[in-house]
């Protein structure tokens, strides 16, 4: 293979959030949020993990920074703790803004550009007492910390996104109960859903009333394609993953509307969550959460190969020795049944294919986001690492990440817009309801030292970004 360079301009970055790195859960004023409540319901996270003290990063940022400094890490994805900025949604607390402005200070003396996230899922838990985001008031809330978010950084940071994989704390968190607050309601993951969506636009408003430049949103988005292409059980089993993971989220801030196939189907199994929903569709509200961005991030990490027919092959590393129901929060009339393709597998039991990054990155460029740009803001796998001798020889993840940035290469080639690739994760870190069982950093932390080390998947990284080249 011919090394095939990147355009200038284009961003290395890593990734990560707040709850999954900071610890310090209760220092210097921070309240608890809806994860350090879920985590501490018995049976919620595997072992009991919480982000009490996670990687330490809130007191080791500097050290952190450092090392991304070391890759030649260009560009970072982290997002702001609500409850330490404004415990319990509440007033300002000085010393939690603090923290953010050494962090940024610490990055753009390293050279490294911000790249900001206010929500990844840690909604304060005062808030989620008074009806989290099934509550229309939690966007106002939602946008009076954007705003002190943007008071307080906004004169050194461009680069905003709201919410990252709204799915994910919507239907996930309140239909599902996987994540916090694990609520399992179809109503209430409909409500929320839209909730965020409707915070998502009034903050992009908000930002851009206030000066800012570079706003955006992270979906967690698929290629939904059926097993067998000619059997209408499994196109439409593809249909409907399609529906909830991608058009949910795609078509209303891309189109100002809801996808009707999807409303009718969640209708058909549960009309009054529909009407719930219906109800607090406002007028206006479609417009807002349509409103334009300057780009959409979009974290990738498998496709789902479905089917309306049980699978018959038995799925390696998969929960169910020979078949796999999807775990869908999302009501369908009929059951949704994964199939295997015989890829390799992350440590999460994800198939990795590379070119179904490129497919749906061309599917995105053409069918939504018009002229505007995509950044790769999530992709990585976990990994079953091992420190030896101070070495994590991580060859698939090596793989994994050359594979995938060459995947964002074809998709330059075919004219796509794509201007960056964020790693998830820069460190191993809590993987919510895994805890600190599944490792997806390209660096390794020993939890019981907080000692980092990069892993050779993190030199290789390096070793692009520095060639800007695959
Ligand atoms: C998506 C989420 O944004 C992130 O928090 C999570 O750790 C990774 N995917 C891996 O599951």
């Amino acid at each position: 293979m011919t090394a095939r360079a990147f355009p200038d301009g284009f961003l290395f970055g890593a990734a990560t959030a707040a709850y999954q790195i900071e610890g310090a859960a209760f220092e210097d004023g921070r309240t608890a949020s809806i994860w350090d409540a879920f985590a501490r319901v018995p049976g919620a996270v595997i072992d009991g993990d919480t982000g009490d003290v996670a990687c330490d990063h809130y007191h080791r940022y500097a050290d952190d920074v450092a090392l991304m400094k070391g890759l030649g890490i260009q560009t970072y994805r982290f997002s702001t703790s609500w409850s330490r900025v404004r415990p319990d949604g509440g007033a300002v607390n000085r010393k939690g803004i603090d923290f953010y402005s050494r962090l940024v200070d610490e990055l753009l003396d390293a050279g490294i550009l911000p790249w900001l996230t206010l929500y990844h899922w840690d909604l304060p838990q005062a808030l989620e007492e008074k009806g989290g985001w099934t509550s229309r008031d939690t966007v106002e809330r939602f946008v009076e910390y954007a705003g002190t978010m943007h008071d307080a950084l906004g004169d050194r940071v461009t680069q905003w996104t709201t919410l990252n994989e709204p799915w994910c704390s919507s239907f996930l968190s309140y239909t599902a109960g996987a994540h916090a607050p694990g609520r399992q309601s179809v109503r209430d993951g409909l409500l929320a859903a839209h909730h965020l969506l409707l915070a998502h636009g009034s903050a992009v408003q908000e930002l851009r009333g206030r000066g800012a430049q570079e706003l955006g949103l992270t979906l967690n988005l698929t290629n939904a394609e059926a097993v067998d292409p000619d059997d209408s059980a499994d196109v439409d089993a593809a249909r409907r993953i399609d529906g909830q993971f991608n058009r949910w989220f795609l078509d209303p801030v891309f189109r100002a509307t809801y996808p009707g196939d999807i409303v009718e189907d969640i209708r058909a199994v549960d009309a009054e969550a529909v009407a719930a929903f219906e109800g607090a569709v406002r007028d206006g509200d479609l417009a807002t959460i349509s409103t334009p961005l300057e780009f959409l991030g979009v974290n990738y990490y498998h496709g789902e190969y479905v089917s309306g027919r049980p699978s018959p092959v038995p799925v390696p590393g998969g929960d169910a020795p020979t078949d796999r129901v999807i775990l869908s929060p999302y009501p369908s009339h009929d059951a949704i049944h994964w199939h295997e393709r015989g890829l390799e597998r992350t440590n999460m039991g994800w198939e990795i294919e590379p070119a179904g990054l490129t497919r749906l990155l061309r599917r995105v460029a053409d069918e939504y986001v018009g002229a505007t740009p995509l950044y790769v803001t999530e992709n990585g796998a976990a990994g079953d690492d091992a420190l030896v001798d101070g070495v994590v020889a991580d060859d698939q993840r090596v793989a994994f990440v050359r594979d995938h940035i060459a995947a964002i290469r074809d998709a330059l080639d075919e004219g796509v817009d794509v201007r960056g690739y964020f790693y998830w994760s820069l460190l191993d870190n809590y993987e919510w309801a895994w805890g600190y069982a599944k490792r997806f950093g390209i660096v390794h932390v020993d939890y019981a030292t907080q000692r980092r080390t990069v892993k050779e998947s993190g030199r290789a990284y390096a070793r692009i970004i520095a060639a800007r080249a695959v």
